[in-house]
């Protein structure tokens, strides 16, 4: 499969990515039915050209439309997204501040589109938690959404692992509690059906941009068994080129569940 990238590459010009001919589903072996990504690299992309972090971030939203736009031109069924975790609060008031901005530029400018792509919409993570005008727009763009059989796109917003863990622990014990459950009862679809991912498939591939490995909180339940990959290429530079190669790499991962295969 890479080789294949690599020959049609040839063709389409050489890699120049301008050129570049996004893959067809057709042309993959095998494609994740659930991709999550950890969008890393932005602060380091804007050091890097001596613009403000801010800036990084804006370039990193548009490297996320185009990652979205070819998840739902494949036909993947879910694209889970880090946009900013419980750890980020700890930034700069300025940074948190642009970073909620672009959250209202986000939807003001995609909205749109990702109706008409018949995409749905979740937030993953507490919204209670954002300012009230995020909070309005995410609430809204859900709703608009929630008939759409599309892309599942889920948007991990003020969201942490061990947060969402927590809260699920919580919501059972209250039924338990109220002598709805027994604790017996309780299996790991129990668990499951508490997380914000609930009715989702487990996350088949995670991607994390920028070199870092490491999930730092991101979906800790749901990648129990995903492959992980982690392209040293930084978010606001992470085009349908290398998320091709991303996707055809996952093709050829051989997945194992614990089992022992041939
Ligand atoms: C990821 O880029 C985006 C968010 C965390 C919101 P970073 O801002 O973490 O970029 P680096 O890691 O500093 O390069
Ligand atoms: C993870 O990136 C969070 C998002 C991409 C939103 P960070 O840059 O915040 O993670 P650490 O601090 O390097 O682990
Ligand atoms: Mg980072």
């Amino acid at each position: 499969m890479l080789k294949r990238l690599f020959d049609r590459n040839l063709r389409t010009g050489g890699g120049r990515r301008k050129g570049y001919e996004p893959m067809a589903r057709a042309e993959f072996e095998r494609l994740p039915g659930h991709v999550a990504i950890i969008m890393d690299g932005n602060g380091r992309w804007a050091k890097k050209k001596g613009l403000g972090v801010a800036q990084g971030h804006r370039r990193g939203t548009e490297a996320l439309r185009e990652i979205i736009r070819h998840t739902s031109d494949l036909g993947i069924g879910v694209l889970s997204i880090y946009a900013f975790s419980t750890e980020n609060w700890s930034r700069s008031p300025e940074e948190v501040a642009a970073l909620m901005q672009l959250v209202l530029d986000f939807f003001a400018s995609e909205i749109d589109e990702l109706e008409a792509r018949n995409v749905r919409i979740r937030i993953l993570g507490d919204k209670g938690g954002l300012p009230a005008a995020q909070r309005e727009v995410l609430l809204q763009a859900e709703a608009r959404t929630e008939g759409n059989t599309g892309l599942q796109l889920n948007i991990a917003l003020n969201y942490g692992g061990r947060n969402e863990l927590t809260r699920a622990a919580r919501e059972i014990a209250r039924d338990v509690a109220a002598g709805e459950l027994s604790p017996e009862a309780i299996t790991e679809q129990t668990v499951a059906a508490h997380l914000y991912t609930r009715g989702q498939p487990d996350v088949d591939l995670l991607i994390r941009t920028s070199g870092e490995m490491r999930l730092s909180n991101f979906l800790l339940w749901q990648c129990a068994y995903a492959e992980f990959l982690f392209p040293r290429t930084l978010w606001p530079d992470f085009d349908v080129r290398c998320y091709d190669e991303a996707l055809s790499a996952y093709g050829s991962r051989e997945r194992r569940f614990g089992g022992r295969l041939g």
